[in-house]
C-alpha cells in the first residue's frame, strides 16, 4: 500500500468505472447467490465443530470479509473453487475485534451463535453506516430474552449465555422486522435449551434460507418465511452442505438496469416468488416483462414509455429499501412524476444529488424523493456514496448520453460479483479503470 512520503498516510488506490451510455442492454445475465443470505450462513457455520459448505456463494468484497472473521475467530476456511467455501469451526475464540468488525456490519450476526456455541461474546459495535441510524437495540433485546446478560462495555456487546434458554419475544421495531437481528436470535436458538418463539421476525427469503441451512445442521425450526418462528433448541448441531439461493436484489438491478437502457434482458435467477413488490412496480410503470420460469425473467424494454409509480419500502413482501436508488434512477425515465417513499431507512438518499448532478430532476421531501421525468440524463463524474446508490449510478449511467465516471466502486463490488464484465456481456460499453481512484 503506498504511503505519501511527507506525511506516511496510507494513500488508498481504488477502482473506478467508464460508462458510455446509450447502449441498449441485449441478452442474458446470470445473477449470483444472494449477498444478504451467505454473510449470516458464515457466521451459522460457528454453531458446530463439523465441516459446512456453502455453494453458489458469491465473489464479493463482504464475502471476504465475513471469512476473515470467521478465520480471525480460528475457524478453518477454505475457497476450494469459486462460490464454493468450506468452514469447520473447531476451537473458536468468542471474541470480534473492533478492527474486523468495524469493516462490515453484518459482522453483528456472530453474537447469535457464539453466545449458543461458547455461552459467551464480545462482538464490537458495528460503527456508523451513510444509509442512516442502524441501532442493535433489537438484537440486545432478542438475545436478553432468551435470558442472556447483556453489557456493552468498551464498545463491545459481551454476552454472558450461560443461563440461555428458550422463550416467547416480539421482535419489532420502529421500522418493522429486523433481518440481521432475526437471524442473531434465530442462531443462538437453535442451542438454546427450550422452545423460543420469535414474533414480527423478519420473512425475507435470505431468512428462510438460512432456516433451511440451519435445519439441514439438525435444528429445529418452525414458520421459515413467516412473521412467527418456532425454534426447539436442541443439544448440538451438525456440518452441512447448502447451496445459497439466488440473489432477488442482483435480479431486481438488472430488471431496472434493462428498462432504463431500453434493452432486451432475460435474468437468469430472478425468481418471481420473491420480486412481487417490485415486478409491481414495473406493472404500474407500463414496462412490459415476461416469467419465463420459475426463476428466470425476460423484459423487452424496446418500445417501452415509462409511467411513474408511487412507491413506499416496507419489509418483506414489502418493497425491498434495496431497491430504492434504482427505482429512483429507473423513474428518471418515466413521463411525470414519481414520488418513492423510504420507510425503512429515511435518509437513504445518498444517490439523489449524485442523479441530480447527471441532469435528473429530483429533489427530497422528508423520506420521499420527487422525481419529474422524462429527463435526458448527460454522463458526468459522479461519486458511489454505498452498496445501493452504487447501482443506481450505474443504471442512470446506462440511460444518460455521453460518459459517465463512476468514483469509489469499491462499495459496488461489495455487492455486485463482476457486474463490469455481466455487462460487457449484455453489450454495454463499460470499462473498469484500475488504481484510477
Ligand atoms: C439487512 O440489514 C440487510 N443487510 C440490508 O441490506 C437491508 O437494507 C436491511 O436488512 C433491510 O432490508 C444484510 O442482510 C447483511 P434491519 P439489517 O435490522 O439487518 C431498524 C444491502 O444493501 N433497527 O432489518 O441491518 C434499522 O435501523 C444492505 O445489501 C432498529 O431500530 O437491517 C432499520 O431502520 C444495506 N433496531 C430497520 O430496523 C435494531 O436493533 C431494518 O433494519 C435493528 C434494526
Amino acid at each position: 500500500m503506498p504511503t505519501c512520503k511527507f506525511f506516511k498516510w496510507k494513500i488508498y488506490i481504488m477502482d473506478s468505472l467508464l460508462i458510455k451510455g446509450g447502449v441498449r442492454l441485449d441478452g442474458e445475465v446470470n445473477v449470483s447467490g444472494a449477498k444478504n443470505a451467505c454473510l449470516p450462513m458464515f457466521a451459522a457455520t460457528l454453531l458446530t465443530d463439523e465441516k459446512c459448505v456453502l455453494k453458489n456463494v458469491p465473489n464479493l468484497s463482504d464475502v471476504r470479509f465475513m471469512a476473515d472473521i470467521v478465520k480471525a475467530l480460528g475457524a478453518e476456511v477454505s475457497n476450494p473453487v469459486e462460490g464454493v467455501w468450506e468452514i469447520q469451526a473447531k476451537n473458536i475464540s468468542h471474541i470480534a475485534p473492533y478492527e474486523l468488525v468495524r469493516k462490515m456490519r453484518a459482522s453483528i450476526c456472530l453474537i447469535g451463535p457464539l453466545s449458543a456455541r461458547l455461552h459467551k461474546a464480545e462482538v464490537s459495535l458495528p460503527g456508523g453506516c451513510v444509509i442512516g441510524a442502524r441501532p442493535v437495540d433489537l438484537h440486545i433485546k432478542g438475545m436478553k430474552a432468551l435470558n442472556c446478560q447483556v453489557e456493552i462495555e468498551r464498545g463491545y456487546i459481551c454476552i454472558d449465555a450461560r443461563r440461555m434458554r428458550g422463550a416467547q419475544m416480539y421482535l419489532g421495531g420502529r421500522f418493522g422486522s429486523t433481518v440481521t437481528g432475526t437471524a442473531n436470535v434465530l442462531m443462538a436458538a437453535v442451542l438454546a435449551p427450550g422452545t423460543t418463539v420469535i414474533e414480527n421476525a423478519a420473512c425475507e427469503p435470505e431468512i428462510a434460507d438460512l432456516c433451511k441451512m440451519l435445519v439441514g445442521m439438525g435444528a429445529l425450526i418452525e414458520g421459515a418465511g413467516s412473521p412467527t418462528l418456532t425454534i426447539t433448541g436442541v443439544p448440538r448441531l451438525g456440518g452441512t452442505q447448502h447451496s445459497v439461493l439466488p440473489d432477488r436484489i442482483e435480479a431486481g438491478t438488472w430488471l431496472a438496469a434493462a428498462a432504463a437502457s431500453k434493452g432486451k434482458v432475460l435474468v437468469n435467477g430472478a425468481q418471481k416468488k420473491y420480486l412481487s413488490s417490485f415486478l409491481d412496480i414495473l406493472e404500474r410503470a407500463e414496462c412490459p416483462y415476461e416469467v419465463r420460469s420459475q426463476d428466470s425473467i425476460y423484459i423487452d424494454a424496446t418500445n417501452v414509455k415509462l409511467k411513474p409509480v408511487e412507491a413506499v419500502t416496507l419489509p418483506y413482501p414489502g418493497l425491498p429499501t434495496d431497491l430504492q436508488a434504482q427505482i429512483c434512477a429507473l423513474m428518471t425515465q418515466a413521463d411525470g412524476i414519481s414520488i418513492i417513499t423510504e420507510r425503512i431507512y429515511p435518509e437513504r438518499f445518498m444517490h439523489v444529488p449524485e442523479l441530480a448532478r447527471m441532469g435528473a430532476n429530483i429533489s427530497r421531501e422528508g423520506p420521499s424523493a420527487i422525481i419529474s421525468g422524462k429527463t435526458k440524463l448527460s454522463g458526468a463524474p459522479v461519486m458511489a456514496s454505498d452498496l445501493r446508490a452504487s447501482a443506481a449510478l450505474v443504471i442512470a449511467a446506462l440511460a444518460a448520453k455521453g460518459e459517465t465516471h463512476i468514483h469509489r466502486i469499491y462499495h459496488l463490488d461489495r455487492g455486485y460479483d463482476s457486474i463490469d464484465k455481466k455487462l460487457q456481456l449484455l453489450g454495454a460499453k463499460i470499462e473498469r479503470l484500475k488504481n484510477s481512484d
